[in-house]
């Protein structure tokens, strides 16, 4: 087995190695560039030794932001040839080249980490201070952009933007996609990853075709939110959202800036409303599919999220701990990606099952945050022993604890570095 010393060293290995000079690749194999929310996370992680870094892995990503004040999920600082799509099918004007969707807005939550824990305030300040204004465009593209019509739940158009692509959450939204594509020939993920912990050609043929409807809309951002065929409020960006909204306000307090505090209070008692809306009767939150108003039918990890949020109190998080309970004898590891006691369930695939520590760290928050300090420490304790027994692999198997997907991953070094190396610092992520 692995010690800890040996991971805290790996760990710094891995986010040097993936280091292409001011952002951090995922993956060298597999993700070549920089995406979103793993650059939040990778933040925390340079944020544990180098804290310059740490601001710097932001700043590169805001590079990216378009004028609406949308975050790309990807960047693609400088071409490579092992990963599709690339810059040509999404078709976008930006230099750099961007993809045209977002993923989860965990940044504003990386930035508080960072100011909060800075050994220099004054320049910590400085750098909040030059970041706030990019940070305020995109929670506004969110909630503006995003929510053409001010109900508070923010749309997706992507299975892509959730960070959770494949989830089972999506797939009655992306049955009713109509393919125009058939891009199997031209993925490439499939010889550096078993296809069987990899999304299917029919879903790739699916969100690509989702691609071709945003292009035709020349990437115009309330066309897209309100036109495309797949819309759907994914219950982990309203929820990652919300809380990046918490932590932007905090921010706004430390730096003194009033009215922006004001337009984010706004955004969050609306948002935080919305929940409502998003509650099973069986007392969990789902994802929506906004075409249909449908509510997802099985419980994902996501639903989990909005005790990270700051949305429900004990009793949510007592009807949320009862889930994990009864999926106890199915995995050895929580939080599986989706319900591993639903028919939709697949341990090696991706998000349709396996376990991802960046997840666990947002679940772990919630539940302390709730008053469930018990089931906070048995996610941390669970999430420990998975990486000193199995290495800092992109997903793992619930069932086994096995590292799938890519080796050597950023996020999951990060989240050794700023999370699981330290047991006793407690389950809160500010
Ligand atoms: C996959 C994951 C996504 C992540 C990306 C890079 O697409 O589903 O959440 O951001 O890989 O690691």
């Amino acid at each position: 087995m692995t010690t800890p010393a040996d991971l805290d060293r790996l760990a710094r290995e891995i986010l040097a190695r993936n280091d292409r000079g001011g952002y951090t690749v995922p993956n060298e194999k597999v993700y070549p560039f920089q995406w979103n929310w793993d650059s939040a996370f990778v933040a925390l992680g340079f944020a544990v030794y180098d804290e310059d870094r740490a601001w710097r892995e932001l700043e590169t990503l805001f590079l990216g932001q378009w004028d609406d004040g949308m975050v790309p999920s990807i960047v693609f600082h400088q071409p490579a040839e092992n990963y599709y799509p690339g810059p040509p099918a999404w078709g976008t004007r930006h230099d750099p080249p961007t993809t045209g969707i977002s993923q989860p807005p965990v940044a504003a939550t990386a930035a508080r980490v960072i100011y909060a824990g800075s050994a220099d305030r004054p320049a910590a300040a400085a750098r909040a201070r030059a970041l706030f204004p990019k940070l305020m465009a995109s929670h506004r593209w969110w909630h503006e952009v995003r929510d053409p019509d001010g109900t508070g739940l923010v749309t997706v158009t992507h299975p892509w933007e959730t960070g959770r692509d494949n989830s089972p959450e999506w797939d009655a939204p992306l049955a009713a996609v109509t393919p125009t594509v058939s891009v199997a020939a031209l993925r490439k993920d499939k010889t550096h990853v078993n296809a069987s912990e990899r999304p299917t050609d029919d879903f790739y043929d699916r969100v690509m075709t989702l691609v071709e409807e945003a292009k035709a809309l020349h990437w115009d951002g309330k066309a897209v939110a309100r036109r495309l065929s797949l819309r759907v409020c994914d219950i982990g960006i309203q929820s990652i959202l919300v809380r990046a909204d918490h932590d932007l306000l905090w921010l706004a307090g430390e730096l003194g800036l009033a009215a922006e505090a004001v337009e984010l209070e706004g955004w969050i008692d609306r948002s935080t409303l919305a929940f409502d809306r998003l509650l099973a009767p069986d007392g969990t939150w789902r994802s929506m599919d906004l075409r249909t108003g449908k509510l997802a039918p099985t419980i994902s990890s996501g639903s989990f999220l909005p005790l990270y949020a700051r949305v429900g109190g004990q009793a949510a998080a007592d009807r949320l701990a009862g889930v994990l309970d009864r999926w106890a004898p199915a995995v050895s590891y929580a939080v599986p990606s989706s319900d591993p006691l639903a028919p939709t369930y697949d341990p090696v695939r991706y998000w349709r099952g396996p376990v991802w520590l960046v997840v666990n760290r947002m679940i772990c928050d919630g539940f302390a945050a709730a008053g469930r300090d018990d089931v906070a420490a048995r996610i941390a304790a669970q999430s420990r022993a998975l990486v000193l027994e199995h290495g800092l692999a992109e997903y793992f198997d619930p069932r086994t604890g096995e590292g799938l997907g890519g080796r050597d991953f950023s996020w999951s070094a990060a989240m050794w570095l700023a999370w699981l190396a330290r047991p006793d610092a407690g389950f809160a992520l500010t």
